[in-house]
């Protein structure tokens, strides 16, 4: 295990009417707020007005933006950052999905710097401070509510890039299971995706040995296949809502990473598909996962095998790790199936027209990925067995 140090300075508020919390956690940072959300879905079930309600209690000036569409773009961020500016904001509540979230990070972080945002995005600048984020969370998947990451689009560039800094971890998290009843079955399972996925990224990692992390990633995974059945045939099932929203949190909230160099080229990879053909980010893991497990199962099967025998109970005996690889990634494929998951590129009407394209918007550097790096040509091989 390598050295590390960890420090989350979120505050996670769960549980039903914790939506009570805004005005107390809020007027600790101010009371001119940038309340951002996405598409709609808050006005269509009814979360705005409780959240309007809330702000109304603290005597909050509110200036609204609404419209952050799904995979967030750098025009959006830009947006944000010129209301913060026009109207000298004190806080951001963001009140969504991941992307809602990543947006009010960038925005925060851009609201403080001189320069264009995208410096930050692509790692050329380390922003040194940023404005305070408050989170209301609607959608389990991306942990975003309780960790330092962004992810933004920058549509004319065909590019996806994260950032990561501790200046934009929310100071509050408020998640409230109901409020994810309404998330349709489709993107109720591409957070399901998600959340698995983020456990995948750093199981598989880098460290000479990691067995608590190891463990407790298995934990994650056992507890979301377990519940998931239940929740995509139960919607408004407030403890498999409430299961399935704590997994997301947990499964990228630092705890998993503890002293490892954790892998992360698949969610390299998909960023590039979604970057250029604007896809759901847990549809495009779904099928691009399995191809990446099968591509360094040739070279390093061990860890897969492993992953089979202690969470998809396979029987271990008389079997190589190459074999029990194998059947691994058969059920987690007919896993993922099962719940309504897509299996390759071609269920997005996506075909290899622009596969060196994506090769080269993966390809942030030489290699990507720690526990296999993959160089370009293994990206292609990859993407060539997702289609
Ligand atoms: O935009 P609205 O109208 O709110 O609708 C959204 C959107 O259409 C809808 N939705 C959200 N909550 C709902 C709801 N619909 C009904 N009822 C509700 N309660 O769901 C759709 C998808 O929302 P989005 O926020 O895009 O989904 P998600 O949370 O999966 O976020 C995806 C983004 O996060 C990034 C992804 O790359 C992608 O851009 N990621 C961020 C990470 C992080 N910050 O650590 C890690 C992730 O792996 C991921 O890369």
């Amino acid at each position: 295990m390598n050295s590390f140090q960890i420090h989350n300075p979120t505050k996670l508020i769960f549980g039903k009417g914790c939506l009570s919390s805004i005005p107390s956690e809020l007027s600790a940072y101010g009371t001119r707020v940038l309340l951002l959300y996405g598409g709609g879905s808050i006005i269509r079930n009814g979360l705005y007005y409780q959240v309007i309600d809330q702000l109304k209690e603290l005597n909050a000036s509110i200036v609204e933006f609404g419209g952050v569409e799904p995979n967030p773009r750098l025009t959006t961020v830009y947006r944000g950052i010129q209301l913060i500016k026009e109207y000298k904001l004190d806080i951001i509540l963001a009140v969504g999905g991941g992307s809602v979230i990543d947006c009010a990070k960038a925005i925060a972080a851009g609201s403080l710097y001189e320069g264009d945002v995208w410096d930050i995005v692509i790692g050329k600048v380390t922003p040194v401070t940023a404005l305070p984020i408050g989170t209301v969370l609607t959608l389990a998947a991306t942990g975003s509510e309780m960790n330092g990451n962004s992810v933004i689009t920058n549509w004319e560039k065909n590019c996806k890039r994260y950032f990561s800094s501790i200046h934009v971890y929310p100071k509050f998290s408020i998640l409230d299971p109901e409020w994810t009843f309404s998330v349709p079955r489709d993107q109720t399972v591409y957070g399901i995706v998600d959340i698995m996925s983020h456990v995948f990224e750093q199981y598989f990692h880098a460290a000479e040995s990691a067995p608590l992390q190891e463990r407790i990633g298995e934990a994650i995974l056992r507890t979301v296949m377990e519940t998931a059945p239940m929740l995509v045939n139960d919607l408004n099932n407030y403890d498999y809502r409430a299961t399935m929203l704590l997994n997301g949190t947990h499964a990228l909230n630092g705890l998993l990473a503890m002293g490892e160099r954790t892998d992360w080229a698949t969610h390299e990879i998909e960023q590039a598909v979604s970057a250029i053909y604007d896809i759901p980010h847990g549809g495009g893991l779904a099928i691009l996962f399995p191809n990446w497990m099968e591509h360094v199962a040739t070279t390093k099967p061990e860890k897969i095998a492993q992953l089979g025998v202690r969470v998809f109970n396979l029987a271990k005996e008389g079997k190589s790790d190459t074999q029990l690889a194998g059947e691994t990634i058969a059920r987690l494929r007919t896993f993922w199936t099962s719940i309504g998951a897509p299996a390759s590129l071609s269920d997005y009407d996506i075909d290899d027209k622009e596969i060196d394209l994506m090769v080269e918007s993966a390809m942030a550097a030489p290699t990507i990925g720690s526990y296999v790096p993959l160089m370009a040509d293994d990206v292609r091989a990859i993407l060539r067995k997702s289609l």
